[in-house]
């Protein structure tokens, strides 16, 4: 029997991702959503499930320490990780934009401040129109940098849009719609052709049946 080891991203995505998994026919404990064990076996012993950070999805998939993974796209625009990526599923929907106070007394004369968890895509997306702006790189809470004084806009993921509305932040423009994705090692996807061809077809199916 193949087993399959799959990364899951912990947080926003996570009980989304493990019960599009169960809708897959994985048998998955019943305290896999409450646990604090960072890895599970579903029932079958087929698959094992590790829950990391999302930015670290892509790292054990590219590294083949996980076969597959289940990751938002914004990560994957951010790190351009070198792995398959065959299905995009309905899950994690979400927009990266970029936003700024609505009062916002725009600098017209120095250097545009960008404040961002998304370094690389804030760099390409003003870079494609020939602005140069001073990046500076957050790991989390971004909303806060325009309100402190700290940035003019921010590069960040909006899903409700609550963390802006709350922040008096509003959208300038969107750069990129995002989605979960279904993610493969690419020597995995040959030596495990079968198993994981199974995996993307029961994934998909699910996926779409959610969609109806
Ligand atoms: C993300 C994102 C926004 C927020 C958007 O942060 O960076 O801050 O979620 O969600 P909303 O539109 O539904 O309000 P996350 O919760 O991952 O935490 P962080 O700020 O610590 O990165």
């Amino acid at each position: 029997m193949t087993k399959l080891t799959v990364a899951i991203s912990k947080g926003r995505l996570q009980a989304d991702a493990l019960d599009l998994l169960q809708r897959a026919g994985l048998k998955l404990p019943i305290e896999s959503l409450s646990t604090r064990r960072l890895a599970i076996e579903d029932e079958s012993g087929r698959y094992r499930l590790i829950f990391v950070k999302p930015t670290d999805v892509a790292v054990y998939v590219e590294h083949g320490v996980a076969d597959c993974g289940i990751v938002g796209r914004d990560v994957l625009l951010e790190s351009e990780p070198d792995l398959l990526q065959p299905l995009a599923l309905n899950i994690g929907l979400c927009r990266i934009v970029v936003a700024a106070r609505s009062e916002a007394d725009w600098n017209q004369f120095g250097m545009l401040r960008v404040a961002t968890k998304y370094p690389r895509i804030a760099a390409r997306h003003y870079g494609a129109r020939g602005v140069a702006v001073d990046l500076i790189e957050l790991s989390g809470s971004v909303e806060l940098a325009p309100v402190l004084g700290l940035a003019d806009c921010i590069v960040d993921l909006v899903e409700t849009g609550r963390t802006l509305r709350e922040n008096g932040l509003c959208i300038v423009e969107v750069i990129a719609e995002s989605s979960a994705r279904l993610v493969v090692n690419r020597a995995s996807y040959q030596l495990k052709a079968e198993a994981i061809g199974e995996l993307i077809s029961s994934v998909d199916e699910a996926s779409k049946r959610s969609e109806q």
